[in-house]
């Protein structure tokens, strides 16, 4: 293997861009971009808006089938229509911006629905595993619930407990809360921060300039479906080398 395909400690990345490419008729979402992703750490992707960050979120889950490149989980490439796919699909969660929670469900078998179906984890257990992780995000009283009757926040942090219920080698987040006004923006920080303690691999696209720079051990800026730069947020938000990220950044008031 060329040495890109490992982190620095010789252990493969949990998940693996390598030239990937994706076009959209005339436009290229995606350009030949390579970017691994370490086990444990956060990884914030910044950019103007129309790079092709969500592209990029969609391709690394196979929402999305790159047109050139490759994707690999834990090391191994992942094909369309593979078993390694369906192993991919359920070990990687992926948040939303509009949360996408079935309203016909309670909040409970929201967070309880793949485990059942996937894993076939009977009724009981799965229910008793989506009360802890509700608790884990402060929804410990919303299980009974219907989304409708949650905040947007209260409805992000159950799909954030949904996508925990499959137990995740890595959570992948695009603009989580964008949809959400900042005194609930607030509360969703604070749970993706505080699995960011627990050492959760994590990818998170976002405008939260502030969250980048304290919680991301690498931020990653994009532009026109590429990597213009990557390196600690100290060094990328603050201190960038590339005129492009210059202007992002200071646009954007380093937040
Ligand atoms: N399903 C799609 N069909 C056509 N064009 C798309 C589609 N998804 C994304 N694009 C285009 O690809 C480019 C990158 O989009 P996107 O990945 O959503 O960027 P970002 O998330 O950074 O705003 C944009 O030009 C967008 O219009
Ligand atoms: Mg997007």
């Amino acid at each position: 293997m060329p040495p890109e395909s490992e982190s620095p400690a010789g252990a493969p990345f949990v998940l693996e861009a390598r030239g990937v490419t994706k076009r959209f008729g005339a436009v290229t979402a995606v350009d030949a971009l390579s970017l691994g992703i370490l086990a444990g750490q956060v990884t914030a992707i910044l950019g103007p808006s129309g790079s092709g960050k969500s592209t990029l979120l969609r391709c690394l889950n196979f929402l999305e089938t790159p047109d050139a490149g490759e994707v690999r989980f834990e090391g191994t490439p992942i094909r369309a229509r593979d078993r390694e796919l369906d192993r991919l699909r359920a070990r990687v969660g992926m948040v939303f911006q509009q949360f996408n929670l079935f309203p016909h469900l309670r909040v409970w078998e929201n967070v309880a629905l793949a485990p059942r179906v996937v894993r076939g984890v009977p009724r009981a257990a799965a229910r008793g595993r989506a009360l802890e992780l509700l608790a884990r995000v402060g929804l410990a009283d919303k299980a009974e619930a219907h989304p409708s009757h949650l905040s947007g926040g209260q409805q992000q942090r159950a799909a954030i407990a949904r996508a925990l219920a499959m137990d995740p080698a890595a959570l992948l987040f695009d603009e989580p809360t964008s949809a959400l006004d900042p005194e609930l923006t607030g509360e969703v920080l604070a749970v993706m921060r505080s699995l960011a303690t627990e050492g959760r691999t994590m990818v998170v696209v976002t405008h939260e300039v502030g969250f980048a720079r304290a919680v991301a051990h690498e931020v990653v800026f994009m532009d026109a479906g590429r990597v213009v730069e990557r390196g600690a947020p100290a060094q990328v938000i603050d201190a960038p080398t590339q005129e492009r990220t210059r202007r992002f950044f200071a646009a954007s008031g380093r937040g």
